[in-house]
């Protein structure tokens, strides 16, 4: 079932220099459960992208629909990672975890076992009342992401979540993601330029042209899931690697 769909949509910024054109004309479908990796050179309208897919931005012209409704604003079924963590400074990591559940009025020993649950699956079991500032950029991210998963999404919209971390703790953090993707059945979009990362991990991936970004590539990524990362040394993985970047730069 197809869960999001944007149809013919354009985006131009109105800048201190003048209109940009960040995206022109682009038509993409999600179907429910489906990881789809947004690829695409620097500045080409990613994040563009993705905040309009999430309703976070109005397209200037063409539609998105969510669940076959026109999506004005972000819904409540959809969780959000940037590239930033963006925790609360004040807030321990449990805290940072329980305040979309706060906010949604859930309170308690329900809220507490799902934020604690999720910071347990990811390890960070022992940092419950740990402050952003003396988290590693990781933690951060895992608290993040844990953010996001604990009132359960019906999406989750990625942007770059990982690319401020070193390669190791990445690749960690991905096998973690796609655990996570698994294990709750959530469909994913999430735009990223490294192109490992984005083949490792997606059933999809969608290759955007320089700005206007359009929509010049599709792969289907072949690889069953689970993935384990030796996936990555395999001649298959390499020569899809090698065809992303062909599309990316050709
Ligand atoms: N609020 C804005 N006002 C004016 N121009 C903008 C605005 N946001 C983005 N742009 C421009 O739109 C284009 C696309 O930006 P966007 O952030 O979507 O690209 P991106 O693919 O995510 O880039 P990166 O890979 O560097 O994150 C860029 O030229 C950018 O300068
Ligand atoms: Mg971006």
């Amino acid at each position: 079932m197809v869960i999001l769909e944007a149809r013919n949509v354009s985006m131009v910024y109105n800048s201190s220099r003048g209109p940009v054109e960040a995206l022109r004309d682009v038509s993409l479908e999600v179907r429910e459960g489906e990881f789809v990796c947004i690829v695409g050179p620097s500045g080409c309208g990613k994040t563009t992208l993705l905040r309009i897919l999430s309703g976070l931005l109005r397209p200037t012209s063409g539609l998105v629909l969510w669940k076959g409704e026109p999506l004005r604003e972000p819904k409540p079924e959809m969780g959000f990672v940037f590239q930033k963590a963006n925790l609360m400074p004040w807030r321990d990591a449990l805290g940072n975890v329980l305040l979309p559940l706060e906010v949604r009025g859930i309170n308690g020993s329900e809220a507490l076992e799902k934020a604690f649950s999720l910071l347990k699956s990811m390890g960070l079991e022992g940092f419950l009342h740990t402050y952003p500032r003396e988290l590693s950029g990781g933690m951060e991210q895992k608290v993040a992401l844990a953010r996001a998963l604990v009132y359960d999404p019906d999406i989750l919209f990625l942007d770059e979540p990982f690319s401020s971390l070193d390669a190791l703790t990445r690749e960690r953090l991905n096998v973690e993601l796609a655990g996570l993707w698994r294990n709750r059945c959530k469909t994913v979009v999430m735009v990223t330029h490294n192109l490992q990362e984005a083949i490792f991990l997606a059933d999809r991936v969608m290759v955007m042209s320089p700005r206007p970004g359009t929509l010049k590539a599709q792969f289907i990524i072949p690889f069953p899931h689970p993935r384990d990362l030796s996936l990555t040394f395999t001649p298959e993985f390499a020569a899809l690697a090698r065809a992303v970047r062909e599309a990316i730069e050709y």
